[in-house]
């Protein structure tokens, strides 16, 4: 499997897969017409936005998209479809820590997601959190509405990303010191509390083995 950018002749094909995943969960039909425009990704879309879709002997299996939020170093996830014969079967992981990657690059801090519900399993699992809930049609339903912060993710030895809590979480900042960050993240803001910044990873690993120490009562 490869991940590309999508080109905008792309664009007619990742309709019809994002009209198709949104079918898995058996949505009727004119729920589907009503979404329609949601689930639409035009060229001038595809040309303007940060769209990847994952590969595999030139037929596309998922793809995302990413737009601008309104905060500074804020994300929002537009699209996120998996073919729906290849569900669970981790493409959906892929693109994830595809799409990690490229919020490093582009230096953002934060992913808003408004989730379809039955995924919001899968977004929680890649480590996101949940900060509340959006309204959407039709009237009266109400999606989940997450948010996923890289810092920390991709550092910790185990399968993937967003593997629960995990740790010891330390990240080299840009002035070349190291970071600690808690392994709990604070249920309100999802944050990993930053436990101390240090010269070097030796020198926060050891700070870490030294907090665990005492947490064992030793
Ligand atoms: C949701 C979706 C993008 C996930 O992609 P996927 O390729 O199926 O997910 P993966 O196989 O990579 O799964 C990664 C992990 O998430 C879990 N997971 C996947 N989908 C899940 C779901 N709907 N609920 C709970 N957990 C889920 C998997 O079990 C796996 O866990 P593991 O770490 O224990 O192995 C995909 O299933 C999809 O497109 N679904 C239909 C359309 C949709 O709702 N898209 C999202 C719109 S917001």
């Amino acid at each position: 499997m490869t991940i590309r950018r999508a080109r905008p002749g792309d664009a007619r094909e990742l309709t019809a897969l994002a009209h198709a995943a949104k079918r898995h969960w058996r949505y009727p039909a004119r729920w589907i017409r009503r979404w329609r425009s949601d689930l639409t990704v035009t060229a001038a879309f595809v040309a303007r936005h940060p769209v990847y879709c994952a590969l595999r002997d030139g037929e596309v299996l998922g793809f995302y998209a990413l737009s601008r939020a309104r905060d500074a170093g804020e994300l929002e996830l537009e699209h996120m479809w998996v073919r729906p014969d290849l569900v669970r079967a981790g493409v959906g992981r892929a693109l994830f820590a595809h799409l990690v990657r490229r919020m490093r690059t582009l230096r953002a801090t934060r992913l808003r997601i408004v989730s379809d519900p039955n995924a919001e399993g899968f977004y929680r699992r890649m480590g996101a959190v949940r900060v509340g809930a959006a309204p959407s049609l039709p009237r009266g339903r109400r999606l989940p509405v997450l948010v996923f912060r890289p810092e920390g993710h991709g550092l910790r030895r185990g399968r993937g990303y967003g593997r629960g809590e995990g740790g010891p979480m330390i990240r080299k900042l840009s002035s070349g010191q190291y970071r600690l960050y808690s392994k709990k993240r604070n249920p309100k803001t999802g944050r990993r509390r930053n436990l101390g910044t240090f010269k070097s990873r030796a020198a926060a690993q050891k700070h870490e083995r030294a907090v665990q120490y005492f947490k064992r009562g030793g």
